[in-house]
């Protein structure tokens, strides 16, 4: 899969681990950056990572700030994005069964190196069931629909 990758300043250390595990699993990596750890803006990377699986450019997302909370918040504003923000092994396998997550936010500061890589393994690796899930994510599609501007 093409994965699209973006991390702010707070995040930039953690994602450079990830982008490492995401290739050695033989993903292609779109890093839309930061490039280092000077202070920059996260919705600045979240947005464009996001839009990145939104046009179909890249299947699935990373992004990684402080807490998560801004990259997650961010990249749930762009149409057909479903951004989770997970720091536990359980919520990256429901939430790929469950919601099927396009986008995967995670926080440098909450969650150790181990634990999102583990984290990153899971939810890249877990499929979709479908099903009843189908319907209910198609409500939000049909509202996001319903309420362009
Ligand atoms: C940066 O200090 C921090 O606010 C940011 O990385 C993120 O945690 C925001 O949600």
């Amino acid at each position: 899969m093409k994965i699209a990758m973006g991390s702010d300043h707070a995040g930039y250390a953690l994602k450079e681990e990830i982008v490492k595990v995401v290739k050695e699993l033989g993903h292609e990596v779109i890093d839309v950056g930061c490039d280092c750890a000077d202070s920059v803006d996260y919705a600045d990377y979240g947005i464009p990572a996001a839009e990145k699986v939104a046009s179909g450019e890249a299947d699935r997302g990373i992004i990684i700030c402080g807490t998560g909370i801004g990259m997650s918040i961010s990249a749930n504003k762009v149409k057909g994005v479903r951004c989770a923000l997970v720091h536990d092994l359980f919520s990256a396998k429901a939430t790929r069964e469950h919601n099927d997550s396009n986008v995967l936010a995670m926080g440098e500061r909450i969650v150790g190196p181990g634990v999102a890589q583990e984290i990153a393994k899971i939810w890249l690796s877990t499929e979709f069931e479908g099903g009843r899930h189908e319907r209910r994510i198609g409500k939000i599609s049909e509202y996001e629909t319903k309420n362009e501007g």
